[in-house]
């Protein structure tokens, strides 16, 4: 059985002691609870913080993401290694905000800026080996824009992003991977997909895998939604047979929304 995974992603939200606030209440409220998985993914200057407050607890710890060398002349950029000292388990990869569409919306910004911030179906693929050595459990995020779902080109772009980021890894080193259906048009919008849609496209990511790799790894990944996850849609969101858990964003900083959404999971 798949254990249900309740992710939070902070984004740039929370400082390290507004974090470790966070956290802590958060440990008083959910932080023992072993039917689902809970996960926080604060920002990088506040994951020692978190990771202290949640010490332990069956809370786990992930970054939002990460660069694909060990060490280096790489500055600004964080390793696997890093990640793993600082107590993480788990990594977001592919956010659609880190695949560069943060910056479509940004008037100021010159469209030829875009590929500065935008992370690559290659560059996601080098990430995947990066981390897996070392243990680091990615959340692998894939979704389509407004324009693609409107054109029907769904799964043909959910396809081609999962072809791309696991090209040439094996299905023995995929057994720790999440992936994450995220509808672009649905993240920070307050437009939820709704319960069998989302149902269908993980069922689709899933089918993929089976394609991909075999009907083994492709029942035993796990594959969450997220997009407006909030109390009020995660019990029908949860409860459908191939969502396996919520990335969830704006509702993870808000402690008792999140704990709300925690108990929709289904107990499997
Ligand atoms: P949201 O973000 O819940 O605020 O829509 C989800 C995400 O981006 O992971």
């Amino acid at each position: 059985m798949r254990r249900p995974l309740i992710a939070g992603n902070w984004k740039m939200h929370r400082t390290p002691s507004e974090g470790a606030a966070l956290a802590t209440t958060l440990r008083q409220r959910i932080g023992m609870r072993s039917d689902v998985e809970i996960l926080l993914c604060p920002a990088f200057v506040a994951l020692q913080a978190v990771a202290e407050a949640i010490r332990g607890s069956e809370m786990k710890l992930g970054a939002q993401n990460v660069f694909w060398r060990d060490s280096g002349a790489f500055t600004g950029q964080v390793s696997p290694p890093m990640l793993v000292a600082v107590g993480c388990e788990y990594v977001i990869l592919g956010h659609s905000e880190t695949r560069g569409r943060f910056g479509v919306d940004d008037s100021e910004l010159d469209a030829s800026l875009l590929s500065y911030f935008s992370e690559t179906e290659a560059t996601l693929n080098r990430k995947l080996r990066a981390v897996l050595p070392h243990g680091l459990k990615p959340i692998l995020c894939v979704g389509e824009t407004l324009a693609e779902r409107d054109a029907g080109q769904t799964e043909q772009v959910i396809r081609t992003q999962l072809e791309g980021a696991l090209h040439g890894l094996a299905s023995d080193e995929l057994y720790e991977l999440v992936i994450a259906y995220e509808p672009v048009w649905a993240i920070g919008t307050g437009r939820v997909c709704d319960a069998p849609e989302a149902n269908r496209v993980c069922g689709f990511i899933r089918q993929t895998l089976r394609e991909l790799y075999d009907d083994e790894l492709a029942e035993f990944v796990r594959i969450l939604y997220g997009g407006s996850v909030k109390a009020s849609n995660a019990h029908a969101l949860l409860h459908q047979p191939e969502i396996d858990g919520a990335l969830v964003g704006g509702a993870s900083l808000n402690a008792e929304e999140f704990e709300r959404i925690s108990y929709c999971a289904p107990r499997r």
